[in-house]
This record gives C-alpha cells, sequence and structure tokens, in this order.
C-alpha cells in the first residue's frame, strides 16, 4: 500500500519555462533524423546532440544523471532504452531508439524517437507505427477529469491489440525543476485507477513496446535494457501538459 503521490502543479509561466526546454529537444531530433545513415556511429549522434545543445545556453541532463556517461541514449533493434553511445555503426535496417534530456534554467525537457535505418523490414515498420500511435493514443486520453491509469490502460489495449507487448519495468513520470518527479506513468493499467488528472500537470509519457514478450534485462555495463528474448524493441516519448481539451505536446517544434 502506497501514499498518494504529490504531483507538482505547473503554473503558465513554469510551462513556458518546459516548452523552451523542450523545444531544443525537439530541435535536436530535427538535426538528429537528418543526420543518420548506415555507418556512422552511435557517438557521432551523441557528440552532435551534445555541441547542439550546449551551445543553445542549455545542458544534457542525463549525462551524470546517476553517472550515465553521454547526452543520448541510443538503443538499437533488441536493445530497449539506456544504450550507451559508443563506436557502434548503425546498419541498414536497424531500428534506432534516440532519447535526449535537456536542462534550461533549471527545467527539463525530455523526449524520445525510434528511427529505420533505410530500408527496413515490414515487421519493424509496423512496431514503429504501433508504438508512435501508442504514445499518440497516451496524449490524447491525458484530459482533466480522467484518471492516470486511464492513460496506461488506453496505451496498453492498443499494443496488446497488435498483437505487441508493453515494457513494465520503464515507465514514464512527472518532469519539472527535476528530470524525475512524481507520479510515475506506467504503460499499462487499469481505467479508473490512479489520481484525476488536473491542469498544469506536466508528465513525460514514454510507451517502450517489444514485438516479442514484456520481460527485459540490464547488460553488464549497468545501463543497456535489453530484450529478455532477443526481439525488437522501440521507444517514443514526448514531454506533455495537461490543460483543458487536449494536452498540449511541449517537446515538439
Ligand atoms: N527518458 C529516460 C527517462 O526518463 C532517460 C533517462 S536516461 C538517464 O528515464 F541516463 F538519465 F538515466
Ligand atoms: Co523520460
Amino acid at each position: 500500500m502506497h501514499t498518494n503521490p504529490v504531483i507538482i502543479i505547473k503554473s503558465p509561466r513554469e510551462i513556458e519555462q518546459l516548452k523552451r526546454s523542450n523545444t531544443i529537444v525537439a530541435e535536436v531530433f530535427r538535426e538528429l533524423r537528418k543526420m543518420v545513415v548506415p555507418g556512422m556511429t552511435t557517438q557521432e549522434l551523441d557528440r552532435t546532440a551534445e555541441e547542439m545543445i550546449l551551445s543553445k545556453g542549455a545542458i544534457p541532463a542525463f549525462k551524470g544523471y546517476r553517472n550515465y556517461p553521454a547526452t543520448l541514449c541510443v538503443s538499437i533493434n533488441e536493445e530497449v532504452v539506456h544504450g550507451i553511445p559508443g563506436p557502434r555503426k548503425l546498419r541498414e535496417g536497424d531500428i534506432v531508439s534516440i532519447d535526449v534530456g535537456v536542462n534550461l534554467n533549471g527545467y527539463f525537457g525530455d523526449a524520445a524517437i525510434t528511427l529505420p535505418i533505410g530500408e527496413v523490414d515490414q515487421g519493424a515498420k509496423r512496431l514503429l507505427e504501433v508504438t508512435e500511435k501508442a504514445l499518440h493514443i497516451g496524449i490524447e486520453t491525458a484530459r482533466v477529469g480522467n484518471r492516470l491509469h486511464d492513460i496506461s490502460h488506453a496505451i496498453q489495449k492498443w499494443v496488446e491489440g497488435k498483437g505487441f507487448s508493453v515494457v513494465r519495468e520503464f515507465v514514464g513520470h512527472g518532469i519539472g525543476k527535476n528530470l524525475h518527479e512524481e507520479p510515475q506513468v506506467p504503460n499499462f493499467g487499469s481505467p479508473g485507477q490512479g489520481p484525476r488528472l488536473e491542469k498544469g500537470m506536466v508528465f513525460a509519457l514514454e510507451p517502450m513496446v517489444n514485438e516479442g514478450s514484456y520481460e527485459v534485462k540490464i547488460l553488464s555495463d549497468g545501463w543497456t535494457v535489453v530484450t529478455a528474448d532477443g526481439k525488437r524493441s522501440a521507444h517514443f516519448e514526448h514531454t506533455i501538459a495537461i490543460t483543458e481539451g487536449k494536452a498540449e505536446i511541449l517537446s515538439t517544434l
């Protein structure tokens, strides 16, 4: 039994600050999307992202967080999240999840996308489409009057209806003056449960969707999360603010 999480409500001017931070995240993705080609290394992506963030007067939010060593998380194929950039080269047919966090003036931005490298197979295309749509179904459900786990349930129902599974061990989160705040936002759950959504709440929704079973394990580097069955996984994330009507996506241009 746990007590209710304290969810910090953000003022309109704080949401403006969060939007500025998340806009930098979106700008990084615009750049990385243009860059990714077979043969490039994941550390080249990391370097570009870091330089861009610093040039805008912001700080990479993941670097140094619990000793995480890089600006991006780059997770390829069966890697789910938290892959550490390095000398590995992207290959035609890979799917690559890229996660970026930014701290601008103490306000955090966080988002992720999964990109196909060159031509990918039909299964990969479907996995990416279903995962991105899962995020948007979550956003659509994130409305005043609904409860937190209505979001979780909507994502789970969509994903499982398509024959995929949702990762249980990693979840979305509140975000604001910290990268991770209450509440946890699972991608699975029962409708009608959890706190009521209120204007001014800000969440990072981040479905992680596996082709096979939902079980994951962590590699010996202490970070990289991979599927237990070796099948592929995709990840899309946006930071959103609850308003009247449809939630506002902050991590977009
Ligand atoms: N988007 C992820 C999260 O919210 C990325 C965290 S990576 C870490 O947890 F390095 F910062 F841990
Ligand atoms: Co996140």
